[in-house]
């Protein structure tokens, strides 16, 4: 590594924090406590990846990462701005414009073919250029898919074509929860090797949710979700002898103290 980057490792801004956040459910009459204090920066650039069990909160904690969901208590801020302050109309627009999720069951519009699928997010702003489309389908090699509509493609085409959609309108922060949950493992090593590959060229913030701990062996930084909070691997330990082929912390995965922006 030369200075330069070196520095810039060092000097990252936070795109994306969250201070002390709580999030309950209830069931029935007993509230169930799912986020129990959660603080952690996402820095430019990386690729975050949260394992933890079934149920530790992975997809709550997405949805209130991306303004889906209001957290109980705590916050959510957008490079210092909480976006809890943000109108209703306000938070669409940024969720829009810096956010692009990818979802398990992709969930692209099963009447509209490829390259519509793609151009929606854009549409959504009044956009009706359909070139960025066409050059997002070629990133993801799906430009011979564009006319077809998902029932005419493989769960792999799926997800990618979802890939170039959630990139569409240029965000700066990726979620990802499970991308490749409903994939065979070739498939879906092949899209997250296409995710990461556009991810680290376009300098995006990835966080991804896993079960696969070969997957979240690939982050530039390793988190765990476990009894309510947000860990990093070395220090789950519990959690992750539970996972089976899962990696030992390396000096590479060891996070700077996180847990608190600044400012
Ligand atoms: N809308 C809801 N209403 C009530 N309980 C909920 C709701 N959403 C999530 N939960 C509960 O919150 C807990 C965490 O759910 P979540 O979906 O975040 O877990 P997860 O880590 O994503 O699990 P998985 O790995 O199975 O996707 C679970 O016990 C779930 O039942
Ligand atoms: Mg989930």
């Amino acid at each position: 590594m030369n200075e330069t980057e070196s520095r810039e490792k060092t000097e990252r801004a936070a795109v994306l924090a969250t201070e002390t956040l709580q999030k309950s459910f209830r069931a029935g009459s007993a509230t169930v406590p799912v986020l129990t204090g959660v603080s952690m920066i996402f820095r430019e650039g990386l690729c975050y990846t949260i394992q933890g069990v079934s149920g530790s909160g992975k997809t709550t904690l997405l949805h209130l990462l991306a303004g889906l969901e209001d957290p109980d208590s705590g916050q959510v801020l957008y490079r210092h701005q909480d976006i809890s302050r943000f109108s209703r109309k306000r938070l669409a627009a940024w969720r829009g414009r810096a956010i692009g999720l990818v979802f398990q069951a992709y969930h692209l519009l099963p009447e509209l073919t490829a390259l519509e699928n793609v151009n929606l997010p854009a549409m959504l702003f009044g956009q009706r250029d359909a070139k960025p489309g066409w050059e997002l389908l070629k990133a993801v090699g799906m430009i011979h898919r564009s006319h077809h509509r998902p029932s005419e493609l493989s769960g792999g085409e799926q997800q990618r074509v979802a890939i170039a959609r959630a990139l569409r309108n240029d965000p700066e922060i990726l979620i990802a929860d499970e991308p490749t949950g409903n994939l065979d493992e070739e498939t879906g090593m092949e899209v997250i090797d296409l995710l990461l590959g556009l991810q680290k060229s376009r300098g995006k913030t990835l966080i991804l949710a896993t079960h696969d701990p070969r997957l979240a062996q690939r982050g530039d930084r390793q988190l765990v979700l476990s009894g309510g909070k947000l860990e990093t691997l070395e220090r789950s330990s519990v959690v992750l002898s539970s996972v089976p082929g899962s990696p030992k912390a390396s000096s590479e995965s060891r996070l700077e103290p996180e847990s608190k922006p600044s400012s």
